[in-house]
């Protein structure tokens, strides 16, 4: 897959096994694993209850529910609040799905995005503000169109930009994840949420939350934990405790107004739905993950051990000028005096090189961080060791550079 090629060191490592925080290599090397597959295995690796529900599985794929769906769609209500849903396999679908739905109802064309966001492999959110144009963002692959055609993209905390996209009435949907976590972790500053649901309200946009990440923030999100109101919410990775799978809620009044457009082909060639979506499999997961792995109490213990390691990390850059955010159990580091704004600023406060060596650095000395930036996730068999210990080789880094 080609993601494992950003791995610093020139070539992945290749695993043997993984289980709760640990993975080993195939040369025997153990590593401490704070980047937890991007957040698929948030869980912590290869959690029993659901590798027994994978075991007693009695079926794989019917193309036909089974009664864990009813109580997974249940669980999800008790969290996000939304009051119905559809299972994908993989959020970039739960967001693909959320986009035509949003098209379909409200008539109009566009998708307002971030710049800088990251929602899969979604033709329309690979796009920037540029000047005020939407322009396609660098290294796009084959799109499909010009993405000025189906995207309209402002900086995110940027009301004004917000309010004037909004105003051209072209607007289906904004996608929007509660904080930005996939350039560093950009933090909403008030009233931000308050002022984008008040205005899609008043546009006739609909509000597409994506949890995929901000899963760390707690059992029920940001969606939870801040009081928000999506009409559409989509969540992948994590939820599945590692097994692929990903869920789109409908707020009430989007599933009615779904359902009765009679125009629309849900069932069959319509474009909506996958055929190994929904299979008893990733049911079942998902009913063990969100049963007894990823329980209310678990933030209890890992938000706490993102702040250890938010404090082990502040401690070791000392005075340089970097920062480090925290959203839940979640946390990053950055090389800039203040956490950025916006994508485009924590884009261009980009250091890949320092990136590399700081990765490559911990990889050598037994401790994984997610490839793409410098984030650290903590799973119910993270320990406050595993956090000390990468305090320990941080400042042991930070130390060589400087
Ligand atoms: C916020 C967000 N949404 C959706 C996705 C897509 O997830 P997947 O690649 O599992 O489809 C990602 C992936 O990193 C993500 O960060």
């Amino acid at each position: 897959m080609p993601w494992m090629m950003l791995w610093a060191g020139g070539y992945p490592v290749a695993v043997a096994e993984a289980s709760g925080s640990r993975v080993v290599d195939v040369d025997g090397h153990e590593y401490i694993d704070l980047c937890l597959g991007d957040t698929g295995a948030m869980a912590g690796h290869a959690p029993a209850p659901v590798l027994e529900a994978l075991r007693a599985s009695r079926g794989i794929t019917t193309m036909l529910p089974t009664e864990d769906a009813a109580w997974v769609g249940e669980e999800l209500t008790r969290r996000f609040g939304l009051a119905r849903w559809l299972f994908t396999l993989t959020a970039t679908d739960a967001n693909r799905t959320a986009l035509r739905i949003a098209r379909l109802l409200t008539g109009r064309p566009k998708v307002l995005v971030y710049s800088y966001c990251y929602h899969g492999s979604v033709d329309e959110a690979f796009a920037i503000s540029v000047d005020g144009a939407t322009v396609s963002r660098e290294g796009n692959v084959g799109p499909p169109v010009d993405v000025s055609q189906t995207t309209a993209a402002v900086e995110f905390n940027d009301l004004d930009a917000l309010e004037r996209a909004l105003a051209s009435g072209e607007i289906a949907c904004v996608l929007a994840e509660p904080a930005m976590t996939n350039m560093g972790i950009v933090l909403p500053e008030a009233p931000y949420h308050e002022v984008l649901r008040a205005l899609t309200r008043e546009h006739g946009t609909l509000l597409i939350i994506d949890e995929t990440h901000t899963f760390s923030a707690g059992p029920g999100g940001c969606t939870q934990a801040w009081g928000l109101e999506p009409d559409l919410l989509t969540i992948g990775k994590a939820i599945g405790g590692g097994v692929p799978t990903g869920a789109l809620g409908l707020s009430a009044d989007v599933a009615e107004r779904m359902l009765s457009a009679a125009e629309a082909d849900y069932e069959d060639t319509g474009g909506v739905g996958g055929t190994l979506a929904g299979n008893a499999l990733s049911v079942a997961a998902m009913r063990a993950t969100l049963g007894s792995v990823l329980t209310d109490d678990v933030w209890e213990h890992t938000i706490p051990l993102a702040t250890r390691f938010a404090e082990g990390v502040k401690n070791g850059y000392g005075d340089l000028p970097w920062n480090v955010t925290q959203l839940g159990s979640r946390a990053e580091y950055r090389f800039e005096p203040a956490p950025a704004r916006n994508g485009s600023q924590a884009h261009a406060a980009s250091n890949p090189k320092l990136e590399r060596f700081l990765h490559l650095h911990a990889l050598n000395r037994g401790v994984l961080l997610t490839p793409f930036h410098n984030m650290a996730l903590m799973a119910p068999t993270t320990t406050a060791s595993d956090v000390d210990r990468h305090s320990e080789i941080f400042a042991e880094a930070v130390s060589e550079l400087t």
